[in-house]
């Protein structure tokens, strides 16, 4: 089993159309998945469970802020068959109210994760904008592995992005945790304009060998499967936005083994 946090201090930069899809599409390769939502405006929990966030009685802040409440009890099967622990924004005053002290501020996920049924695959987690907090602290200490969506559209992409990895590793250190970039994700990307060639090359400039080779396009198609609840692959299997999450996900596979 490994754990997989998508991060980016930003957002509107596909952390959770990375964090469905990816784990639909490693669904669909036979893998056994889970996603946790940890971004309180409860995206992903939306699309994969298609249900108003607020219609989930257990989230992830119950997880976190109460001792008795154990994994099993938050977790959701949802329909296209990766499992969930939902989040919605009530989340945010179970989470911040915890006492600064609390352990439950660092390690609570990583210690409800340790019940976690051994036959998962992988566990991804749906990270919120930040750079710090109890939720990004948490999910730090929890994960293997982070992979950092970035638009590859936007020349401000790589603003900021060595605060965030410089961040990681501080609470790395803080929290003993063995969490290391897996790879920089591009979204978005439009080879076909100067601005976005340009944004590409300063990506690889910045991250070498580290970005993904897959990189996920722009698609229309993403858009409507988000406003849809759909992951793209339900939607329409032929498009680009399936095939490149197809691609995306077998090298994630690739680049950290079957996850077993
Ligand atoms: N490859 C893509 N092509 C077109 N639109 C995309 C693509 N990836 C994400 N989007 C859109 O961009 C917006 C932000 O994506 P989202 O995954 O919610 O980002 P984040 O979780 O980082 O805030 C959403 O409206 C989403 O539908
Ligand atoms: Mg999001």
């Amino acid at each position: 089993m490994k754990i997989v946090a998508f991060a980016n201090y930003k957002g509107g930069v596909g952390k959770t159309t990375s964090v469905v899809n990816t784990s639909r599409a490693l669904q669909q390769n036979g893998h056994k998945v889970m996603v946790v939502d940890l971004d309180p405006q409860g995206n992903s929990t939306l699309t994969l469970s298609r249900r108003n966030p607020f219609e989930h009685e257990m989230t992830v802040g119950n997880l976190l802020s109460d001792k008795d409440v154990n994994l099993e009890s938050c977790v959701v099967n949802t329909p296209v068959g990766v499992d969930l622990v939902p989040t919605n924004l009530n989340s945010y005053p179970l989470v911040s109210l915890l006492p600064p002290n609390s352990a439950k501020r660092i390690y609570g996920l990583k210690n409800k994760l340790s019940e976690a049924d051994a036959s998962y695959d992988f566990i991804l987690i749906d990270c919120p904008p930040q750079i710090e907090g109890a939720l990004i602290t948490n999910a730090i200490a929890a994960s293997d592995y982070y992979i950092l969506p970035i638009e590859g559209e936007s020349v401000y992409a790589l603003q900021g992005v060595d605060h965030l990895v410089q961040a990681v590793d501080l609470i790395r250190e803080d929290t003993g945790s063995s969490i290391r970039l897996l790879g920089a994700l591009v979204t978005m990307v439009d080879t076909r304009t100067n601005a976005g060639r340009l944004v590409m090359e300063a990506i690889n400039k910045y991250f070498g060998d580290m970005v993904f080779d897959t990189v996920i396009r722009r698609n229309t198609t993403i858009n409507k499967a988000n406003l849809n609840n759909r992951c793209v692959c339900d939607l329409d299997p032929k498009s680009s936005g399936c095939l490149d999450y197809q691609a995306f996900s077998k090298e994630l596979v690739a680049r950290i083994g079957s996850g077993k």
